[in-house]
């Protein structure tokens, strides 16, 4: 049943007086509903002297240092924005787009990791690829994304996916399994040479042994070439199997929403590792909640972003229309000479345990947060 508004209540009970022969009080001058008041726009929200002095330190990269002397930097570092989880929410995917195109300069990529429909294949409409740069980003499949009529139907074929999500795909600057005459399978990798990063992309709801065998030779060729190795994917890596790192503002204290795994691909980020490989990091979403911390014995971080809808389920921040939780998303900078990964929250940076999510620096050679 729709639930009435209270508003629509009151206008109710004045027509109801009316009826009788009671003029109303004070009859409503506007019969019309007060629109909802939209608040303010993401970039008064994340103004330039708020944004610009922590981007430009996140695109500061140190180059091979030199003993007894200072650091070197150069100011081309890999910097992601990295969302997950829009959930066919066009009016957000706007916000988070304008805030990309007004900050391009100090962005590489913009990445959005699974659940572009709303509740199944067909909750998605035009619009949202209607939405200026939306095509560019490079994106994975979300489980929601591959319901095609209800949510017990994980039927949507690669091909189909492929065809529907990754429209621009030629714009993304990624590689495709079957190269220059792609296959149409949802999986990729991107590199980076600059800051020496390959970023690789899966396709977690069709993981078979196809994807299993790309992944193995595409770690073995960034080993090859000395490029260190981001994974990007819908689900948390391995489910509960986590531990969090201690005291970390952007690991949920609401362990409840972790769910989803990829064992196979663990597995062959282990290998990778143990042939001499770097790996910096998972990033995921599926939870709609923020986490972040290591595998359990294994030596592999994961960094998973809340949800970028502006929607409360599972997600353990309020999320309120106009101010600055109605976003969720992160910047995330990859430094491979000083093993770091910086991530700067925009949007909810508060939630219900009081974890204030604004920055962090994590040593991910090491796995822990020093920052
Ligand atoms: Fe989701």
């Amino acid at each position: 049943m729709k639930r009435r508004s209270f508003l629509a209540g009151s206008l109710l009970a004045a027509a109801s007086c009316e009826t009788l022969g009671t003029p109303p009080p004070s009859a409503p001058a506007a019969a019309t509903p007060a629109k909802k008041p939209e608040g303010k726009s993401i970039l008064e929200l994340n103004p330039p002297e708020t944004i610009l002095p922590v981007l430009q330190n996140m695109q500061m990269r140190a180059i091979k240092p030199v003993p007894h002397k200072p650091p070197v930097y150069q100011q081309d570092q890999l910097v992601l924005l990295h969302f997950a989880d829009i959930h066919n929410d066009v009016k957000n995917l706007r916000r988070v787009m304008e805030f990309a195109r007004h900050y391009k300069n100090y962005l590489t990529d913009a990445l959005l990791t699974g659940d572009i429909a709303g509740g199944t294949w067909n909750d998605w409409t035009d619009e949202m690829m209607a939405v200026p740069g939306f095509k560019d980003v490079l994106k994975t499949l979300g489980n929601h994304d591959i319901y095609k009529w209800n949510k017990t139907q994980r039927d949507a074929t690669p091909r189909e996916c492929h065809d529907k999500y990754f429209a621009g795909i030629e714009s993304w600057g990624v590689v495709e399994p079957g190269g220059t005459n792609p296959d149409g399978l949802c999986y990729w990798y991107k590199d980076y040479p600059k800051c020496g990063v390959r970023l690789v992309g899966l396709d977690c709801m069709h993981y078979d042994d196809a994807q299993q065998a790309w992944l193995v030779s595409t770690l073995d060729d960034a080993r090859a070439k000395g490029l260190a190795v981001v994974t990007s994917q819908h689900y948390p890596p391995a489910g509960k199997a986590v531990t969090g790192l201690p005291n970390c503002p952007f690991d949920s204290l609401q362990r409840e929403s972790l769910g989803g795994a990829l064992p196979r691909a663990v597995e062959a980020v282990d290998a990778f590792q143990k042939a001499g490989g770097e790996f910096v990091c998972w990033l995921g979403g599926h939870t709609h909640t923020d986490f972040c911390g290591t595998i359990d014995g294994k030596q592999q971080l994961f960094i998973n972003v809340g949800t970028a809808k502006n929607f409360e389920l599972w997600c353990d921040s309020r999320r309120v229309t106009g101010e600055k939780s109605q976003d969720l998303f992160n910047i995330v900078s990859i430094d491979t000479c000083r093993k770091h990964i910086r991530v700067l929250r925009i949007g909810a940076e508060w939630n219900r345990y009081l974890q204030h999510r604004v920055t962090m620096c994590i040593d991910y050679a090491a796995r822990r947060q020093v920052g």
